[in-house]
């Protein structure tokens, strides 16, 4: 992590595949955010990207060899190591996610992997099969379980002319995660955060149904701050137009029903469970399987009956062992008096309250303002974009956290 002012200093290693030849946009994409870039290739990255394209970008010598005696002399491999504020592996083939996860330093960039106490990234990029083997999923499992953060891989074609996971993720998408993540202090370090985001959609018939005008932004910004500070976030989305923040796991849910299944099956793994979702609290008492006609029903007013939706955050409060709750709610009246109650009923640690009744703030904005309400008293967060509401957030959970002997 950055400790004085100077820019952060990134060891990039290169592995050899395709995606090499998107190095020097890495490069790049770093430096205009302000890093300091020493390239690392193995071997093998020297037949997909040059040496002199990426010292001509990085403005520093690529290094390459442990047995290079004049580098060394200038910058020893464990000193190199020691520089470094973030090692970042781009793109990461399975064979070097292989070496990295038996710890095997048999080359300069495996050799500085074991040598640094710096966060590592890494961005696989390989053939669809070969990142679904079993070996290579056990592997990167166990980096994950070394603190390795792992940003992607995307899905897509890939230059092997199969689809599915396994492309690298753009290199802008990689250097705005490594920066946002080495300039945050990592207060949820090693902790499993599970955050639901989004509305449900209570479907009536195959084209209809009931929703609500959640975004899901202030549970994306929350799922991207807890990875900043160093959480294992798992992300249980309704259905939302938003991309998935890299190193993230996300679940993509509709229905109340299908959010509950999927937060039960985890919380049991999690620290920490923000519930950020507006779940429809009823769903129709009949799912028609073919489109309801305007014929079918008597003439006039159409009466719909809803069933309660069983309530998720309280189901996971209520029952111990349980993880550290934060719930959400959106109120367009008296927000602090609704909340408070809403807290002590559900049996969550804490609450975060928004009035969505100001139109600059809420749903459709992409600012926020918000009170925090846990039991030892209220932090009131003003209007700012939900991002930053989400930092301040992930610094006050942490803390409540912390102190409630759970940290
Ligand atoms: N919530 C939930 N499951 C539900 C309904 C709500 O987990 N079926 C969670 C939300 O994610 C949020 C909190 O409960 O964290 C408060 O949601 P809200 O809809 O405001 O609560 P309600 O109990 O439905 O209150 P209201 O009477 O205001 O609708």
């Amino acid at each position: 992590m950055q400790t004085d002012n100077h820019a952060s200093r990134i060891l990039l290693g290169i592995s050899g595949g395709i995606a090499a030849y998107k190095a020097p946009l890495l490069v790049r994409n770093l430096r205009t955010r302000g890093a300091d870039v020493v390239p690392v290739l193995t071997q093998n990255a020297s037949r997909f990207v040059t040496e002199t394209a990426l010292q001509a970008v990085a403005d520093n010598r690529p290094r390459t060899e442990l047995w290079d005696a004049e580098a060394e002399a200038a910058m020893g491999h464990i000193e190199l190591a020691r520089w470094a504020d973030a090692v970042v592996i781009a793109p990461a083939t399975a064979n070097l996610i292989a070496r990295l996860a038996n710890g095997i330093a048999d080359d300069l960039l495996t050799t500085l992997y074991l040598a640094t106490t710096a966060p590592v990234f890494i961005a696989p990029a390989m053939n669809v099969k070969m990142w679904e083997h079993a070996a290579t999923q056990r592997n990167i499992q166990r980096l994950r379980d070394d603190g390795v953060t792992v940003l992607g891989p995307a899905h897509g074609e890939q230059a092997c002319g199969e689809f599915g996971p396994g492309r690298m993720i753009e290199p802008q998408e990689i250097a705005e995660a490594v920066t946002a993540a080495i300039g945050t202090p990592r207060v949820l370090d090693g902790t499993r955060v599970l955050i639901t985001a989004g509305p449900t959609r209570e479907f009536l018939d195959p084209v209809r149904f009931i929703s609500n005008r959640s975004s899901g932004r202030q549970g994306f910004a929350l799922a991207e701050a807890a990875r900043n500070a160093g959480a294992e976030v798992t992300l249980v989305a309704g259905p939302v137009h938003l991309s998935t923040p890299t190193g993230i796991e996300r679940i993509d849910v509709v229905s109340a029903r299908e959010m509950k299944d999927a937060v039960t099956e985890r919380a049991p793994d999690a620290d920490i469970f923000v519930s950020v979702a507006a779940v429809a609290d009823y769903r129709p008492h009949t799912v028609h399987d073919q489109k309801l006609k305007k014929s079918q029903q008597q003439s006039g007013d159409f009466r719909v009956a809803l069933k309660e939706n069983e309530d998720i955050v309280g189901s996971i409060a209520g029952v111990e062992p349980r993880p550290f709750v934060v719930g959400f709610a959106a109120e367009t009246e008296n927000p602090l008096e609704y909340a408070r109650e809403k807290r002590r009923r559900k049996c969550m640690d804490a609450i975060v309250v928004n009035d969505v009744s100001d139109a600059a703030i809420g749903f459709d904005s992409s600012d926020n303002a918000v009170t925090l309400i846990h039991a030892g008293g209220e932090v009131g967060l003003p209007k700012m974009p939900k991002g930053a509401i989400a930092r301040r957030l992930v610094d006050e959970i942490a803390t409540l956290y912390a102190s409630a002997g759970r940290g």
